[in-house]
């Protein structure tokens, strides 16, 4: 009978450390630290996840010279994701498949040692999570950073050849010793902390920081006006691309009644004012979509430019809500000849309403396919979109 009770009592005990360790973990998750705002945060971080395991995404730029020095890296290479983690899990548990029972064992409850991961990044991610810091804190996280690096006799930090996992990561040998109370996601909420930025109490968890961090009530900023006459046709084929690398609402213009321009505004009852109106409140930047229709804009697209008169009338408030917005334009014919002139009337529309015109693209469809040089075409659109929305910001504050 003692023997049974024993070994219930270690069950119960071996079902109640976990239990008791999640417990806690939870609990001071959600006690958050460095709660004050501060006014000069003016320079952004980012938070990156794998799902499990979060990076602190520095960009090139505000990254201390003494943690470049010795990194592996391009001049393409304009953000570093950094984790820290244990050793041997990072190097045989590059997916989830790969987790065995031994090797996370070790992790979670024997000091094991330790490495730095750093993945490369020509461009922000859509699924960042930004985090707007100042000087003070920008250089406190870069000192923790560094000081997480293990240097050699000539302070030389240890790279590990052809260890990561693909072209743009890479492993250099870290300090410190892992543990269940020691995870790259306390690493990084450390990080955090050390530095006076709003984090944890403690979390060994990834979604603590990203629930803190997360904007509130983040609504997108960025919708296209499709104006093709198929909704889901080439246009639509196109823009799905592009939505896949950016996040944007749609507008279909098919699907909604504009009437055209009128001098008496006898067509103010329809769907024209009430989706005008959305966009100036709601949208930063406005991407018009539209199929080449006879060497020029849809009729459904230039009748929807023609009702912004309406807002130099009899709308003036949602008109004057358009100056300072940003406009960028997509044409979708049947082959690469981009029509002369194509892009004017949106450059002069957006010049006469005080709108930034960010740049066009043209692509083209055939037989039903995206090709090669309109995906580079995509890619390269998406880059300018991003790289002109971050220089707004910028030039804003
Ligand atoms: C009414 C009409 C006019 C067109 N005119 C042109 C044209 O002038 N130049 C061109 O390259 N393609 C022209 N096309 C082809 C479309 O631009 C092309 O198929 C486009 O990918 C269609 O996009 P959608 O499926 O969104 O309508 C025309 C198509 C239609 C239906």
């Amino acid at each position: 009978m003692k023997v049974a009770k024993k070994i219930v009592k270690g069950i119960i005990i071996i079902i109640l450390i976990p239990v008791a360790y999640i417990l806690v973990s939870l609990i001071l998750t959600f006690i958050p630290v460095n709660n004050e705002e501060q006014s000069d945060n003016n320079q952004s971080i980012y938070l990156s996840t794998n799902g499990v395991h979060l990076s602190i995404v520095l960009p090139e730029n505000q990254l201390d010279p003494k943690i470049l020095d010795g990194l592996k890296y391009s001049d393409n290479d304009q953000y570093f994701a950094i984790g820290w983690g244990d050793r041997d899990f990072y190097l045989n548990t590059p997916t989830w498949s790969d987790l065995t029972f031994n090797n996370a064992f070790k992790a979670l409850f024997l000091k094991t040692p330790t490495l730095i991961h750093i993945t490369r990044y020509s461009t922000t991610k859509e699924n960042w999570v930004e985090i707007k810091v100042n000087q003070n804190q920008l250089n406190k996280i870069n000192q923790y950073i560094y000081e997480s690096f293990y240097t050699d006799a000539q302070n030389k930090k240890i790279l590990l050849n052809n260890k990561g996992y693909s072209y743009n990561d890479d492993f250099y040998e870290a300090l410190g010793s892992y543990s269940c109370f020691k995870t790259s996601n306390s690493w990084v909420n450390s990080g955090l902390k050390e530095s006076g930025i709003k984090a944890c109490w403690w979390t060994p968890f990834d979604f603590g920081l990203l629930r803190i961090h997360r904007k509130k009530n983040s609504k997108n900023e960025r919708v296209i006006i499709q104006g093709s006459s198929k909704s889901n046709g080439n246009t639509n084929k196109v823009i799905r691309l592009v939505m896949k690398e950016l996040e944007f609402d749609l507008i279909d213009l098919n699907l909604i009644t504009i009437g055209h321009f009128d001098y008496e505004f006898k067509n103010q009852t329809d769907d024209f004012l009430t989706i005008i109106k959305k966009i100036a409140d709601e949208y930063e930047l406005i991407v018009f979509a539209t199929p080449v229709y006879w060497y020029s804009m849809s009729g459904i697209m230039k009748t929807f430019i023609d009702r912004i008169s309406d807002c130099l009338k009899i709308e003036k408030e949602t008109g004057r809500k358009l100056r300072g917005k940003n406009m960028a334009v997509i044409s979708c014919g049947s082959d690469n000849d981009e029509v002369d002139g194509f892009f004017t009337p949106f450059r002069k529309t957006a010049e006469y309403l005080g709108m930034i015109y960010f740049g066009n693209i043209h692509v083209w469809i055939e037989d039903e396919l995206v090709s090669d040089e309109v995906e580079t075409r995509i890619q390269n659109f998406v880059k300018l979109l991003k790289e002109a929305e971050s220089n707004t910001v910028l030039s804003n504050k």
